[in-house]
């Protein structure tokens, strides 16, 4: 039976050490805002902004929420950002995506002023963790080292395999397990006899967006596999990237869907707030 990576449970306990660090500072006289700005209402993102907001409260921190109509132009969105840079009284902001399509995404991410970047997203923050510089971090893959430090799962010199590229989570997430000295390959839709790669992995990192891709024959016995993919099966019940029941017989360590990596996605967003003004 492998062990299951609780992130509910280790989030909640990120969580109740930031409500701590946030509460010194309040002391101080040092208030935390986080600007969250929504464009149209596609249905994810509304849950996705609710928990962001239900957490800023649970910890202490103030949100200001911005919902745009879907219509919204790009020079608008860009206008509201640069107002909110401008904001001494703002220390985060937040652009959920996706955003409609007459908006270029890659273009208001660079308009965020880097230092309120909480997301990780602007080039400047890019190019640190690239350089190993300090620096805003990507939610889900910060959460993800979490996720194995806290559960005691070493990096340095194993083996470790990233399934996906993308910029939000599979390539951070091998810069950052190549911080911990890790052995990282990044594999993806275009890698041949993609089996035989993960099959080399200690730590298999599986963030694809296909549901249950990841069936047993992909890992090796005694891997620990952590399941970024959130998807809602026929039943309309939520699974991963990972066949789950197929897969936790084989492996030594694994993150469940639901509660595995989305609650880290969180609370590292809380931690990328309360270092906002560190
Ligand atoms: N949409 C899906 N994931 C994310 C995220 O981590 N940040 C933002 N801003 N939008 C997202």
């Amino acid at each position: 039976m492998a062990v299951l990576i609780d992130g509910k449970a280790i989030s909640a306990q990120i969580q109740e050490e930031l409500k701590e660090k946030v509460s010194v500072l309040r002391n101080k006289g040092v208030e935390i805002t986080l600007a969250v700005i929504q464009v149209g209402s596609d249905p994810a993102s509304c849950v996705y902004v609710r928990n962001k907001k239900r957490a800023c409260e649970n910890i202490g921190i103030r949100s200001l929420t911005y919902e745009l109509p879907v219509e919204t132009t790009e020079k608008q969105l860009l206008k509201l950002i640069e107002e909110l840079n401008g904001r001494t009284d703002v220390n985060g902001i937040l652009v959920q995506l996706p955003l409609p399509e007459q908006i270029d995404e890659a273009m208001v991410i660079q308009k965020i002023d880097p230092q309120k970047d909480v997301d990780g997203f602007h080039l400047r923050n890019v190019g640190a963790l690239c350089s190993g510089q300090n620096g805003f971090v990507p939610c889900t893959p910060a959460g993800i080292m979490q996720l194995l430090k806290r559960s005691g799962i070493e990096v340095a010199g194993k083996e470790c395999v990233v399934v996906g590229r993308s910029n939000i989570v599979g390539k951070p997430m091998a810069l950052l397990l190549l911080q911990e000295n890790g052995t990282v390959t990044v594999a993806h839709s275009k890698t041949e006899d993609l089996k035989a790669v993960t099959r080399r992995a200690d730590i298999l990192i599986v963030a694809v967006g296909k549901p249950k891709m990841i069936t047993r024959e992909y890992v090796k016995e005694g891997a620990a596999v952590i399941d970024v993919g959130i998807h809602r099966n026929e039943q309309n019940k939520l699974c991963g990237d990972v066949d789950f029941a197929d897969v936790e017989p084989v492996c030594k360590a694994i993150t469940p869907v639901p509660g595995g990596v989305g609650p880290m996605t969180i609370a590292m967003l809380m931690n990328n707030c309360v270092e906002s003004v560190l």
